[in-house]
């Protein structure tokens, strides 16, 4: 059973219903009205290449190769029921509400599924084979960034540890350098990067800026660096501001394994030496910025996360600040039940509510930081309330659920929950918010 494309719509109405059957809520069928020949070559095989490839691939994570024809042909009933339920790729975002705009949406357009669809009910045909554009794959160990930024200004990598590749949770706290020195600096880019198998037993890993101390203890700078959790690509920050990585400082990890749940691995063997990297990429020494940003948790709730067995239940937080804010990124988190979440801002000037982000299909082995474009990240007034809420299932409708006649409570083990959220935020003053919200209605009038 699927939770398909039709949740969020059903979602506007019932507030968070879940959707059972995915099948009934496919819209692309046939219908489209598509009457050339759709082949392999020349449509679908470049749509492939751009948004598959990087993960169905040898040595990707992909459980399927979809690097010729002769995958695709195989797969194609496969590649059409998750691509026209948006299972595949991977990003878990709903279309029909909020904040469209996102950096780094993996999500296929419309006439993309619409194409993927009619090939595989045309009969999945090759087309002429000379039109196969050229595939070009890149190294699976090599940075999401790297087409874009080069490689990182520093890596910084956890110590190796082995871990049992079936068992219960584990956590790794190593304290490493960042190797940064010369100044405070701005960080551009971030990306953390379980190293070959390790990425099958992470389930997410934290990390922050710490000082040594004299006596050899370890102080936090009160700076976040990143936070990863099984899919997640890295985090931009936007140009203009700044995140700060603190001189001579070192990298607190806290990387939390999952080696018998969401990875895979055959029992009774040992993943070796699992290593997790944070590369960063940082701006040039003179990089000019007014304002500061931050990543921080969230912890988005008020009252007791419990559920009882078969049992569903809902989560809501509040927070909200005493000067404006930019939302640049957010990031929900939950983990096996955890089946939707949203984000919203209450305007106490105006009373309105505004939902800026709704993942109705989450999944805990997706986590996006869904960034925000320049033009659209949310200016919150000092004063208005971001308001999370999160939906969860523990019956045994849930496909994730591993075991629905147990009592879940909220907790830090994967068979625990969470009701939290990764908020990346620009601290504006009042004079900056002014300035933004001027700056975005002329480039309104200007479009319209
Ligand atoms: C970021 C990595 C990633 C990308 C990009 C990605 N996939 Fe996947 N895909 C996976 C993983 C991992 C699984 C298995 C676990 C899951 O379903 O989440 C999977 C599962 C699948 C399956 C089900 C396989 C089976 O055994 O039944 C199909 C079909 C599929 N993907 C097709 C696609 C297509 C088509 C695209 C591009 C339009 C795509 N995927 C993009 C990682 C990816």
């Amino acid at each position: 059973m699927m939770r398909g494309i039709g949740a969020a719509t059903v979602a506007l109405v019932a507030t968070l219903a879940f959707q059972s059957s995915a099948e009934a809520q496919v819209t692309f069928a046939s219908a489209a009205g598509i009457d050339v020949d759709v082949t392999y070559s020349a449509d679908v095989a470049p749509i492939i290449q751009k948004n598959c490839t990087v993960c169905h691939r040898p040595g990707g994570i992909g459980p399927i190769n979809l690097v010729d024809y002769d995958d695709a042909k195989r797969y194609a009933r496969r590649i059409r029921r998750q691509v026209s339920n948006r299972l595949m790729p991977p990003y878990y975002y709903d279309n029909d509400i909020g904040i469209q705009e996102l950096k780094h949406d993996w999500r296929l357009s419309d006439e993309d599924i619409n194409t993927i669809v009619e090939w595989v009910d045309q009969g999945a045909q090759m087309g002429d084979p000379d039109l196969i554009p050229e595939l070009d794959l890149i190294d699976t160990e090599e940075w999401s960034f790297a087409p874009t930024l080069g490689q990182p200004d520093l890596i910084s990598a956890s110590t190796p540890i082995d871990v049992p590749a079936s068992g219960l949770d584990m956590w790794h706290r190593p304290f490493v350098p960042t190797g940064h020195t010369g100044g405070e600096r701005c960080i551009k880019a971030l990306q953390v990067k379980p190293k070959g198998a390790a990425k099958a037993v992470v389930h997410h890993a934290n990390t922050t800026f710490q000082f040594l101390q004299e006596d050899g203890s370890f102080e936090a700078s009160g700076d976040r660096a990143s936070e990863y959790a099984m899919g997640k690509l890295g985090e931009l920050i936007p140009d203009g501001v700044c995140r700060v990585i603190p001189e001579g400082s070192y990298i607190r990890w806290d990387i939390h394994m999952y080696p018998g749940g969401l990875g895979g691995a055959a029992p009774n063997t040992i993943i070796e030496d699992n290593v997790v990297e944070l590369g960063i990429w940082l701006h040039p020494e003179d990089y000019e910025y007014e304002y500061k940003q931050d990543l921080s948790l969230y912890g988005l709730r008020d009252g007791e996360l419990l559920m009882r067995p078969n049992g569903t239940t809902m989560t809501q937080g509040f927070k909200s600040f005493d000067h404006p804010v930019r939302i640049d990124s957010f990031q929900p988190h939950g983990h096996l039940r955890l089946v939707s979440a949203s984000l919203e801002i209450f305007y106490p000037k105006t009373n309105r509510t505004e939902v800026i982000s709704m993942i109705s299909n989450w999944s805990a082995t997706w986590h996006q930081s869904h960034l925000y474009e320049d033009d659209v990240a949310p200016l919150v007034p000092a004063g208005a309330v971001l308001v999370m809420k999160q939906w969860y299932d523990n019956t045994a409708g849930n496909p994730n659920n591993p075991d629905s006649d147990q009592w879940v409570d909220g907790g830090s083990r994967t068979a625990d929950e969470m009701s939290h959220a990764w908020i990346a935020l620009t601290h504006l003053d009042e004079e900056g918010y002014d300035r933004l919200v001027e700056e975005r209605k002329e480039k309104a009038k200007i479009i319209s």
